[in-house]
């Protein structure tokens, strides 16, 4: 039987990269499902998509967003945007459990899955490419290493 075998050189852009994957798998999922669920299951589907979503923004946020120095060219507007976008698929998350109508509902939960899949290209594109041109390698590996401690990884932590 073989063991596994950590690759302590993962970083925080690695392990974001892929949580990534693995929430874009989701929403394939719910975007092939949200036509037949009612109230209830859309509820349930905005209780997951919230628990994904909010635990990634808070990591990104306290690991990633604030190791990177706010005076280098272009990261204060590139945080500004991605945390604007946080609160904003937040309050989407949080306003759905109020909402009665299936319709509203609905289309509340697609506007969540649109808007945090350009969320996702936009960090790809742009933020991640800017984390690993001005952040030491070994400062990205130590990040990744608390990421890993906080999401119970023991491989890597
Ligand atoms: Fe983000």
């Amino acid at each position: 039987m073989s063991s596994f075998i950590p690759r302590p050189n993962l970083d925080l852009i690695d392990l974001l990269l892929g949580e990534h994957a693995s929430i874009l798998t989701l929403f394939r999922y719910y975007e092939n499902t949200l036509a037949t669920l009612d109230l209830a299951g859309l509820r349930a589907a905005g209780a997951v998509l919230e628990a994904v979503l909010m635990a990634h923004a808070i990591d990104e946020d306290g690991l990633l967003f604030e190791a990177l120095p706010a005076g280098e060219r272009g990261v204060h507007e590139t945080l500004s945007a991605m945390c604007g976008e946080h609160n904003e698929l937040r309050h989407l998350l949080e306003d759905l459990p109020g909402i009665e109508d299936v319709t509203r509902a609905r289309g509340q939960l697609r506007r969540v899955v649109e808007l945090a899949r350009e969320h996702f290209a936009v960090e790809e594109r742009i933020l991640f490419g800017l984390a690993r041109r001005v952040l030491p390698q070994e400062t990205l590996s130590t990040l990744g290493g608390e990421y890993a401690r906080r999401r119970g990884l023991s491989a890597l932590a």
